[in-house]
């Protein structure tokens, strides 16, 4: 048996290769034309369990029904839902030191963020327990509002759970995980309701022609644009602009820049940006 048997890894054409290119690109923004070993190899469990021996019988079920169940695992395999607690933490410190106060200067007592490409929930939960804490006993005169979106269902079906292992609490503020984080019997910690109730999932694909307007102090999309063509994230980081209110935010991931993108955001520091009167 050779290796492609053992794993039941079946190769693509290049034609077959070239159509999901494409399909994915289109729908979904992901830019898969270096990555024909990560399809092969995320898809071939999914040709197996559907009893397909070749990849032209699971193209033409995705053709044949592109809003089907098929089509949700399928962007489920390919998608890369890699996302922990504590991630680029110096924008949770932006968030409580910086946004919180020029909010509560400007004697608001609101603020709603949109964490787009939340994968697994890490994201979300730890800005809503940034405000929680920077906000300390106003937190009750305050109205928090974190919308937490993701393309893939998977993703959302954890983040939702939000139960994690002990081990992906090793890096959270100590006082973090003891305020916010609750041990079940099994071992894993969920997410207090305190903080889980600041949080509402939903999928949305940013794909999608129609963004909220005006809508959103902050904006998180971090190290989702990185697998996109630098055209699509233009496309994205201009509907994020009308999305953002004036004064808002846009976080991008720290490997990321949208500063070579024709946009209107002004740079504030490596991967913060902000919408200003123009
Ligand atoms: C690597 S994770 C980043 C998670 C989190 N933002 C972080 O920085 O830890 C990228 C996420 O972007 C999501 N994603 C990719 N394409 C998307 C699209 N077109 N619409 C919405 N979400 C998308 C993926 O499903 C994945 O969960």
């Amino acid at each position: 048996m050779n290796y492609d048997e053992a794993c039941s890894i079946v190769r693509l054409s290049d034609s077959e290769f070239e159509f999901i290119v494409d399909f994915v690109s289109k729908r979904y923004g992901i830019d898969l034309s270096q990555k024909r070993r990560l399809i092969e190899a995320r898809l071939a469990g999914e040709l197996k369990s559907n009893g397909f021996d070749n990849y032209a019988q699971y193209i033409n079920a995705l053709k044949s029904d592109p809003t089907s169940e098929k089509v949700e695992t399928f962007i489920n395999k390919i998608t890369t839902n890699y996302s922990y607690f504590s991630r680029e933490t110096d924008h949770y410190d932006f968030l409580a030191n910086t946004v919180i106060a020029s909010l509560s200067q400007a004697k608001k007592t609101s603020i709603k963020v949109w964490s787009a490409g939340c994968s697994t929930g890490e994201e979300p939960y730890n800005i809503a327990m940034a405000i929680d804490s920077a906000l300390g006993i106003k937190r009750n005169l305050w109205n928090v509002s974190i919308v937490a979106t993701d393309v893939s269902t998977r993703a959302l079906a954890v983040a939702k759970k939000g139960v994690y292992p002990e081990s992906e609490l090793n890096v959270m503020p100590p006082a973090w995980k003891a305020n916010y984080m609750v041990k079940q019997p099994d071992g894993n910690y969920k997410v207090a309701d305190s903080i889980r109730n600041k949080v509402s999932f939903s999928q949305f694909n940013l794909m999608t022609p129609f963004f909220p307007k005006n809508t959103y102090d902050v904006v998180f999309c971090r190290n989702v644009m990185i697998y996109f063509k630098p055209a699509t994230t233009q496309e994205i980081v201009k509907k994020f602009y009308q999305s953002t209110v004036e004064g808002g935010y846009l976080f991008i991931g720290h490997s990321e820049t949208i500063s070579r993108l024709d946009n209107d955001y002004t740079y504030i520091s490596p991967s913060i940006y902000r919408k200003l009167k123009k």
